[in-house]
């Protein structure tokens, strides 16, 4: 495995990977590499010839400068993860590497980034955007890999292709958890021990959820009687909990009204001060 640092190494290589016909997979990350990020990689080198990851905290993604400031930063232990995982070039770059200028491109992201995180975090998406297209532009992959743990990020992934004209087959992967059912994290390692044990319960909820639709509730009652579940622990707090759209990430009013890629959960939920999200389909 090759660790590259420059746009101009990076473009080189695949460059070069592309004229000899081969694919080229992408896995974008912000490193402190886990289970989750590693599931992404292997689906990666399953599917294509080249495998680039990149790990790059991107800054223009926080809106919250003590998250990025105290975001856990492992490159060493990524590295050799990366190499284990048989990557070809791990893409480690610096903050003026990618943005030797500030970017102040604005994306039209339209309604998908305008609710849940686009609402709790303003300039989140735009910032993800930013970057995202950096590397597509930079890689020009054939396949860029995204976990669904971020559900609603693969949503204005697709938005921003769209909008670019990029001809990128963006492949959604299955959120990874803990046995005990809590999605895998970079932020999980911020946890108390005694929150880490209070953190599993979110995956219950969510489960717990189904059930309810299954009664026959509607959306809107079993968003609300999730939400409710979430604060009566005493523990969480849930910041939003919102059933989707799986493509429009517009809430619905009846289970009947969402498309062919069905309905999907998403929260955001407060466990000991740690800001977690995850996701369920029905
Ligand atoms: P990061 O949080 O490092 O996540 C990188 C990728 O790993 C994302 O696609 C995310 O959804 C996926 N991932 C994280 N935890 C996962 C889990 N438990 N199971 C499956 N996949 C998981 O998301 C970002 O970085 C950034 O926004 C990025 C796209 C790299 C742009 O900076």
């Amino acid at each position: 495995m090759e660790v590259i640092r420059t746009t101009e190494r990076l473009r080189e290589v695949v460059d070069a990977a592309r004229g000899a016909g081969r694919t080229i997979g992408l896995v974008p990350t912000m490193g402190a590499l886990h289970a989750g990020h590693r599931s992404l990689v292997e689906r990666a080198r399953r599917d294509n010839d080249v495998v680039v990851v990149s790990v790059f905290v991107n800054p223009t993604q926080f809106n919250n400068p003590d998250d990025l400031r105290t975001y856990p930063r492992t490159e060493e232990a990524d590295c050799a993860m990366l190499e284990e995982c048989g990557v070809d070039y791990a893409f480690v770059p610096s903050v003026d590497e990618i943005y030797p200028e500030p970017d102040t491109r604005v994306f039209d992201l339209g309604p998908v980034a305008e609710v849940m995180e686009g609402a709790m975090r303003p300039g989140h998406f735009n910032g993800v955007a930013q970057i995202v297209s950096k590397l597509f532009a930079l890689v020009r992959p054939h396949r860029a890999y995204f976990g669904e743990k971020d559900f609603q990020q693969i949503a204005v992934i697709r938005r921003m292709v769209e909008l670019e004209g990029f001809s990128i087959e963006i492949v959604p992967c299955p959120i990874v958890r803990e046995s005990d059912g809590l999605a895998l994290s970079s932020r999980n390692v911020r946890l108390s021990a005694e929150a880490r044990a209070e953190a599993p319960k979110i995956r219950e909820i969510l489960l717990a959820s189904r059930d309810l639709k299954a009664q026959g509730y509607s959306p809107v009652e079993v968003a609300r009687m999730t939400e409710d579940a979430i604060n009566d622990t005493g523990t969480l707090e849930a910041e939003y909990f919102r059933i989707v759209d799986a493509v429009t990430m517009q809430p619905l009013a009846r289970w009947e009204d969402a498309g062919a890629c069905g309905a999907v959960g998403c929260a955001t939920v407060y466990c000991g001060g740690v800001r977690l999200i995850d996701n369920i389909t029905y």
